[in-house]
């Protein structure tokens, strides 16, 4: 199975977000033969001048061997051999982090991953399995809501667009506590995410 983990945490390694997808790799890898890309999110640029121009003049003639084209064109394809996706990521400002927001504008490429058309944006990628793990320092789902939450519906329509429509959510709220707080949660997480793996994939 290929799995391409998205890491968006500015913390790297040190990430509760990333914790929890590489417990859930030493999972899946306890059942089945993983082959893992990890990217780096937070290393990823802004988009540059001739992909913004690529993508609102689709008809002309564009170099894909260049600049933010061949970078879109290497992440579009690790997305599309992947078999399940994951991203490790932050809650940031009620949202995704700009790492995230920049690997979505990569892979998310009128043309490439979803056309349009009369009657509206048609998906261009198989859908797969796509886990998210969205670790915030206080609470945005569910009835101790404290703040907005812009992440997951965000999340659920940008994904869509290109095909993404088997998403799973899994968020590590709080962690603004204790250290004893945040381990419980993350093993509350950890079980909850190989409760599903064992239901749904393994
Ligand atoms: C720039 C920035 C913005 C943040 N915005 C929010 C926010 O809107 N809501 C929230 O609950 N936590 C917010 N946080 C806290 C992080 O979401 C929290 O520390 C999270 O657990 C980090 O996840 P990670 O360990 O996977 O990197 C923010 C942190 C930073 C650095």
């Amino acid at each position: 199975m290929n799995v391409l983990v998205i890491n968006c945490s500015p913390k790297q390694t040190e990430s509760s977000s990333y914790y929890v997808a590489q417990s859930m790799i030493a999972t899946l890898s306890n059942s089945v033969p993983v082959e893992v890309e990890i990217i780096d999110a937070t290393r990823l640029p802004h988009i540059d001048s001739a992909y913004a121009d690529a993508l609102c003049s689709p008809d002309c003639h564009h170099d894909l061997s260049v600049g933010s084209l061949a970078l879109s064109e290497q992440l579009i394809a690790s997305l599309d051999a992947a078999d399940m996706v994951i991203i490790a990521s932050p809650m940031h400002n009620y949202s995704v982090p700009s790492s995230l927001k920049s690997w979505i504008d990569h892979v998310v490429r009128a043309g490439k991953t979803f056309k349009i058309t009369a009657t509206g944006k048609h998906p261009l990628l198989e859908a797969k399995p796509v886990y998210i793990l969205v670790s915030s320092g206080s609470t945005f789902s569910g009835e101790a809501a404290y703040q907005p939450d812009f992440f997951t519906p965000y999340m659920q329509a940008v994904l869509a667009t290109i095909g993404q429509n088997q998403v799973f959510f899994f968020p590590i709220e709080g962690t603004v506590s204790t250290k004893a707080f945040v381990q419980q949660k993350i093993e509350t997480i950890q079980r909850r995410v190989s409760e599903h793996l064992a239901a749904t994939v393994m």
